[in-house]
């Protein structure tokens, strides 16, 4: 079989976690790599083998040769890019979030059904966690049977990584769409995809990115200027489905908590599941409430395996082999709940569907 012929457009921090995985796997050629910086494209070129580097992506797209397209650019060109890939023919992987707005997210959805059969697959990573596989194993089989409510937090501390991340314009806002889609999709895919019908939402710019706090190091994007800051801080939303079931969500960049939280657990009325800090499933059985820790080598969400499980399903789909399980309908769908919290927060309402 010919190997797939990847260009990966967008050369920063997570494109490497990109790169490292499609050059583990037997069937791929990194043939191409874009960025606007040309520098950082010519150096992530040379550290992984591919024989073009370009600063305009247009240049990438119009080679024949090239079969599929990682984007990892800004949020503001995730639409754009999608678009033209697809139109050029080639199958696309697209970080999260799908795009910034739910109109740009028909957009692409549009483009994906006039492109002939091309896969976009949406990077919502956590999905093709191990620890994920095995409790969707789980929730399939019936075992948490019928999941009603689920609950998210992700809290930092001290995390606006500032740069394009906090420049409202580039990323489409704060915490919500940065860390809020992960841990929003993910319990939205164990629940079955409810349709959602509600969402009531509150966003807070209080802090600010807290540029003077000393002793203290957290992720800083590259072009960090601690003057600007046009996201919020702080978000939480109570999003309700059709079926009846619920999700609470509260993430954050900063905030006056004791300590950072990633906590993520669903409840059915068979079983329930703590997804983090650490998979956990929990039942009843002969009268007794039980604790099941499934003996997995991790048990809470493993980055590498997660993106490297993610580009092999990639590629799979590609090659023909399978059927994204991270599809576009889904993007639209997370779209419209992280817009309609915004929405809530700015006008003070439930956004009803
Ligand atoms: N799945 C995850 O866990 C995860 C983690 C981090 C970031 N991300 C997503 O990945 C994307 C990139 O984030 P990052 O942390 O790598 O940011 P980054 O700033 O480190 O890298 C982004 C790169 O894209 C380039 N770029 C921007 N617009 C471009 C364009 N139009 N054409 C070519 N290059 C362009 C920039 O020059 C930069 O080098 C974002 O959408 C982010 O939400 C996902």
């Amino acid at each position: 079989m010919k190997p797939v012929k990847i260009g990966v457009i967008g050369a920063g921090s997570i494109s490497e976690m990109h790169f490292d995985s499609y050059k583990n796997h037997s069937d791929v050629e990194i043939y191409a790599v874009c960025d606007l910086n040309l520098e950082r494209a010519e150096e992530k070129a040379q550290k992984y083998g591919a024989s073009k580097f370009f600063s305009d992506y247009n240049e990438l797209l119009a080679l024949d040769e090239i079969d599929a397209v990682s984007i990892c650019t800004w949020n503001n060109s995730h639409a754009e890019i999608s678009i033209a890939a697809l139109r050029a023919g080639k199958h696309v992987l697209v970080e999260k979030p799908l795009c910034k707005t739910v109109e740009e997210a028909e957009e692409i959805q549009k483009a994906v059904r006039e492109s002939n059969g091309k896969t976009l697959q949406v990077g919502f990573v956590r999905r093709f966690a191990t620890n994920i596989q095995v409790l969707k194993k789980f929730i399939d089989a019936g075992e948490l049977g019928e999941i009603y409510y689920a609950k998210a937090s992700c809290l930092r501390v001290l995390g606006n990584p500032g740069g394009w991340f906090a420049d409202k314009e580039r990323s489409g806002g704060g915490p919500l769409i940065d860390l809020g889609v992960h841990v929003i999709d993910l319990c939205w895919y164990l629940m079955g995809k409810p349709k959602v019908v509600s969402v009531t939402g509150n966003t807070y710019q209080k802090l600010g990115n807290r540029a003077n706090i000393q002793n203290k190091s957290y992720y800083k994007a590259a072009d960090f200027d601690s003057s600007k800051n046009s996201v919020e801080d702080l978000a939480n939303a109570l999003i309700r489905f059709e079926n009846g079931a619920s999700l609470m969500v509260d993430v954050s960049f900063t905030l006056h908590a004791q300590k950072e939280a990633m906590d993520v657990s669903i409840f059915g009325d068979k079983g329930g599941a703590t997804i983090e800090p650490k998979l956990e499933i929990i039942t009843e059985k002969h009268d007794t409430m039980l604790n099941l820790t499934p003996q997995i080598d991790a048990l809470t969400f493993d980055f590498v395996a997660g993106f490297q499980n993610e580009v092999n399903h990639f590629v799979d789909c590609v090659q023909g082999k399978e059927t994204t399980i991270s599809p576009v309908e889904d993007g639209v769908e997370i779209m419209k709940i992280l817009s309609a919290v915004y929405h809530s927060s700015e006008t003070g309402t439930e956004v009803t569907f």
